[in-house]
Order: structure tokens, then C-alpha cells, then sequence
């Protein structure tokens, strides 16, 4: 397995193997790996060569968001890699990213305006540009992220549709603790109470999924008991509690199609997510 910092270095390199007739898949990460990325970079394992980028992008920071604290362990990243069969790691500097002046932006208007993207404005305009960078240092064939950010797969798919990039995008399915949180990165920022606290996401998203799998379409009654279970719990703070068109983002009342279901949560001081789909 190679680390590389530079994009003439990626580039080289995924010529090399292509020209070799060499099938490349892409996981872009922000490092401080858990099985969440593990299951991402299995799934890649169905190309000839797997390439993992881990970059802490500052442009999808709003500025009182955690770009200094955000936790970050090469060491630790390039075993996890290693161990799931990757080929290449690409961590640049921010300056290998967006040098001294840079102008040009993804913006993607309505997606981006529900959920996620109301409490973090500049949030996926920062996502889709450094998505749309990676895709096209890396050119891989396909790439995969994690339905745990839903807003962001569902962005990057349309992104990709949108713009015509040459590559498919592949949902994989939340990995959770033995316990039903959902692994994120940051859940090494709770302390062992606000861990315990923080079981109150999964539990209300199982509730939620529970009601929806039994019948229920209207969208206020799952969305008031998801609620109720939420505020049980003094640690939680309620960002929002949502259920949104899958393709279109927008808020729903009546289940028809396929909806999100997405749910953000404060414990504490950090913001925690989570959700379930439902695919009619
Ligand atoms: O999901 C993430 O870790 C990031 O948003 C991504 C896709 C790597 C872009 O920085």
C-alpha cells in the first residue's frame, strides 16, 4: 500500500493500473477510520484497485464547527487500510487542495436547503466541490459512502447524474455499535454518560422505522412519537427531526414513495446523526 500527497502522485499512479486494464474504486474519507469506512473499503474491494482519500476538508467547516478538534490519526488510518486490502492513500495539505486562490464551487440549491443543510449552510457547497476534486484526480469507476450521511449520498448521486462524471456512486448501509449508535467519528468527542445519552438516536430512528414497517403514513405521527422519545432524554438537544422525499430532499406529510427519515441531534455539545430509508 502507498500514501501519497500529491495529485500528480494519484495521477500517475491511476494511469499506471488503468493502462494495466485495472478497474478503480474510490472511498473518500476524513480519516480517523472506524468500520463504517472498513465496510466502504470491503465494498470497494470489488475493483482491481481500492484508493482512499483522507482529508479533512476546511471548506466544509462553517467557522464555530470543529475543524480544529476534528480527530485525526494517519498511524492508526493507514492500518485500518492496510488491513481492508487498500492500495493507495491520497492525504494532501489543504494547500496540495485549494492553493492560494481558488474561485470555483459546487453548489447544489434545493438539495442542499433541508436537513443538514439548514443548521451548516456552507456545508455541502464544501462537500461537493472537494467530491467533485477527488473524482476527477482520482477517476475511479465507482465510489462509495456510507447511507449514514443520506443528504450527502443523495447529493453526490445527482451531483454525479447532474454533471455527467463517468463513475458509479454506492450507497452502503449504516454500521452500528453492538449497542445500535451508529459509528461516527465523532463519537469519540462523548464522554461515557453522553455515550450512554446518545442511545436515544438509534432508539427513536428504530421506533420511527418500526411505525413506518407497520403501516403508518402519516408523517406527523411518526415524526411526533420519534420526538417524544428524543426529549426523554435531558443530554438531547433536537437539531431537527425530519421525513424528506428521497430524490428531492423536500419535507413530506403522507408516505407514498421513498422518504428519509433523518434525524440530528445534540448530546452535549456534539452534533450526532441518524436515519432510516424506506425504498418504495
Ligand atoms: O463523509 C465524509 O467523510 C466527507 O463529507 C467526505 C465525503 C469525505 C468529503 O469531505
Amino acid at each position: 500500500m502507498k500514501i501519497v500527497s500529491t495529485v500528480e502522485e494519484v495521477r500517475a499512479q491511476v494511469k499506471a493500473w488503468k493502462k494495466e486494464g485495472c478497474t478503480v474504486g474510490f472511498v473518500p474519507t476524513m480519516g480517523y477510520l472506524h468500520e463504517g469506512h472498513a465496510s466502504l473499503m470491503d465494498a470497494a474491494g470489488e475493483n482491481d484497485k481500492v484508493v482512499v482519500s483522507i482529508f479533512v476538508n476546511p471548506m466544509q467547516f462553517g467557522p464555530n464547527e470543529d475543524l480544529a478538534s476534528y480527530p485525526r490519526d494517519l498511524d492508526h488510518d493507514a492500518k485500518v487500510c492496510e488491513e481492508h486490502g487498500v492500495d493507495l492513500i491520497f492525504h494532501p495539505t489543504p494547500e496540495e487542495m485549494y492553493g492560494d486562490n481558488f474561485y470555483s464551487y459546487v453548489d447544489m440549491n434545493t438539495l442542499t436547503q433541508e436537513l443538514c443543510g439548514l443548521s451548516r449552510p456552507v456545508h455541502f457547497r464544501g462537500v461537493c466541490t472537494v467530491v467533485c476534486k477527488l473524482f476527477n484526480i482520482v477517476t475511479p469507476d465507482n465510489a462509495y459512502f456510507g447511507q449514514k450521511d443520506a443528504q450527502q449520498l443523495a447529493i453526490i448521486k445527482r451531483m454525479v447524474k447532474d454533471l455527467n462524471m463517468p463513475l458509479t456512486v454506492h450507497g452502503c448501509p449504516i454500521v452500528r455499535e453492538a449497542d445500535g449508535l451508529a459509528k461516527s467519528s465523532r463519537n469519540t468527542y462523548l464522554s461515557p454518560e453522553e455515550r450512554k445519552a446518545a442511545l436515544v438516536l438509534s432508539r427513536s430512528i428504530f421506533l420511527g422505522k418500526e411505525m413506518v414497517e407497520k403501516g403508518e403514513r402519516d408523517c406527523k405521527k411518526v415524526i411526533d412519537a420519534m420526538t417524544e422519545e428524543i426529549e426523554k432524554e435531558p443530554l438531547a438537544k433536537i437539531d431537527y427531526v425530519k421525513m424528506v422525499d428521497l430524490i428531492t430532499m423536500q419535507q413530506i406529510t403522507t408516505i407514498e414513495h421513498g422518504v428519509l427519515t433523518a434525524i440530528a441531534v445534540y448530546i452535549g455539545k456534539t452534533r450526532l446523526i441518524d436515519n432510516f430509508m424506506i425504498e418504495e
